[in-house]
């Protein structure tokens, strides 16, 4: 393909699911899923629909209700896994099987004991039988930076004959240097028989830091799609990170000579609600979305930005959607004005409910000046993994200090019915999260706890998430997040609310 239009693929809800600790239920891979779609990629991996019911409700539920970006699954070279993917991606408008097998001598040795020839004739097969299901085939050599190049382009050219039309050069473990992936990208293009007839795909991993160049370098020698997730969430040091791809592709259409069509104004919000369904949190100084990403500490610079931006600045926050400091509401702010903001920051209203939405938001403008667009996108990202409460804290006080036992008394109600509990802990928090298990009659562990200040100054939201597994040797996480300018009751709310999620997923 020689046009210079570069295809996004994410994988967010498939690699980026892989992502130790996380675990998103279905509810939350389509809120994530239409995100995607508003945000302009070309290809969503709703999932792998034969390796799990979830997977397979996923794929299914994402390829029936987002309908503009082609839904992909994995699936293995194997017919179970294949048939699992047809019917899974049934109702998709644009279905497509994306099929992978080992490459490298290593995997092939070890993990799937076949020669190279059997592989490549698995792979021809493989292809041949999905597109019995479907005309969008993807093939993905797995480990492929660490495989014989004859191997890989004989793959590959029985891939094209069999009916693939894309083709993905994996770098599984991130092991290839940039010049080598470059290298590989140049004489794969150059030796494939056929390869001007397909996508040419990459799909880079982040161990030692190269995801991204990698899978640019790659573009400026003729990859027409990069495999990405957002927050470069992935196996191990995850993937390549979405917003730097489409950015770097962005700022420099000049060097790669390629553009993509995403729009880059939703990648802020994207990112945050990722990261707020996730739990996993953004660095600071994570490119194009971290919270430094466009500020400016030493006086030299702040100078030369404020007589020209691009001193110091090769994008604008404001082309990423990062929200602005101005136009923050208040107290006197109508819904109108707050339905209007959370619309301007990417948020579908029909997808959280609106009326708890503006209601948190007035108790918010009660306690804190100015509510900005950083406490609103934090406000309305709880909100959208806000389940219906079984429990619902209604007050709690607090005795500690450093000299006494810390005690907490939280009040909750169920179904109408008030209960009132009371422990002491190490902390506060402990304290509190102690009593609410006496009223829950759970006691969960919790593996993590963090809280960061969504703005600055002293009354600055405090968004605190937690992630709790249901017992000791529970493999599931649940994630729970609540935020308040009070950091206990932040931490009261973070930890009912994971409570009350595992309380659905599990119904
Ligand atoms: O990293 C990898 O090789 C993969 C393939 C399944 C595409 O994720
Ligand atoms: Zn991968």
């Amino acid at each position: 393909m020689t046009d210079d239009r570069v295809w996004i693929f994410d994988t967010t809800l498939r690699d980026g699911e892989q992502t130790p600790g996380v675990n998103l239920n279905l509810g939350e891979k389509l809120e994530i899923a239409r995100q995607l779609e508003r945000l302009g990629v070309d290809v969503i991996e709703a999932g792998f629909a034969g390796a799990s019911r979830g997977d397979f409700e996923a794929v299914e539920r994402i390829a029936s209700s987002v309908r503009t970006p082609v839904i992909a699954s994995l699936a293995r070279c194997v017919h179970s896994d294949i048939e699992a993917a047809a019917r899974a991606l049934g109702k998709a408008a644009r279905p497509r099987i994306h099929l992978f097998i080992a490459a490298s001598r290593l995997h092939l040795e070890k993990k799937l004991r076949i020669t190279s020839e059997q592989a490549v004739e698995r792979a021809a097969e493989s292809i041949r039988f999905a597109r019995n299901y479907c005309d969008d085939i993807q093939f993905s050599a797995e480990d492929a930076t660490r495989a014989d190049i004859e191997v890989l382009r004989a793959m590959y050219e029985e891939a094209i004959r069999a009916g693939a039309t894309t083709i993905n050069l994996t770098d599984t473990v991130g092991y290839a240097t940039a010049n080598e992936f470059s290298r590989l990208t140049q004489d794969l293009l150059r030796i494939i028989d056929g390869v001007d007839g397909v996508r040419f795909s990459v799909h880079c991993h982040n161990d030692l830091g190269l995801a991204v160049a990698n899978s640019l370098v790659a573009v400026r020698h003729g990859a027409r799609q990069v495999e990405c997730t957002m927050n470069g969430l992935g196996e191990r040091a995850g993937n390549a990170a979405l917003e730097e791809i489409v950015m770097g592709l962005h700022t420099r259409r000049d060097y790669y000579l390629a553009q993509c069509a995403t729009n880059t104004r939703q990648l802020y919000v994207t990112s945050r609600l990722v990261a707020a369904l996730t739990g996993v949190e953004i660095p600071p100084n994570k490119p194009v979305i971290g919270a430094n990403a466009f500020r400016h500490q030493s006086g030299v610079h702040q100078h030369g930005v404020l007589r020209d931006r691009s001193t110091y600045e090769v994008m604008r926050g404001a082309d990423v959607g990062v929200p602005s400091a101005d136009a923050p509401l208040g107290k006197l702010s109508g819904r109108h004005a707050f339905a209007e903001q959370a619309t301007k920051l990417g948020f579908e209203l029909a997808d959280v409910d609106i009326d708890a939405a503006f209601q948190k938001f007035k108790d918010l403008a009660d306690r804190k000046k100015t509510v900005t667009e950083q406490d609103l996108i934090a406000l309305l990202s709880g909100q959208l993994i806000e389940v219906p409460s079984i429990y619902h804290m209604v007050t709690y006080q607090l005795f500690a200090g450093n000299v006494l036992t810390p005690t907490a008394t939280v009040t909750v109600e169920r179904d109408g019915r008030t209960i009132v509990e009371a422990a002491v802990g190490d902390g506060p928090i402990d304290a509190a999260f102690r009593a609410v298990d006496r009223i829950t009659g759970m006691s969960p562990v919790l593996e993590s706890y963090a809280i960061r200040a969504v703005t600055e100054g002293q009354d600055a939201l405090g968004e605190v998430t937690v992630r709790i597994r249901a017992t000791k040797d529970a493999e599931k996480r649940t994630l729970g997040k609540g935020a308040s300018t009070d950091i206990i009751e932040a931490s009261i709310l973070a930890y009912m609310n994971a409570i009350n999620r595992s309380m659905i997923n599990q119904a």
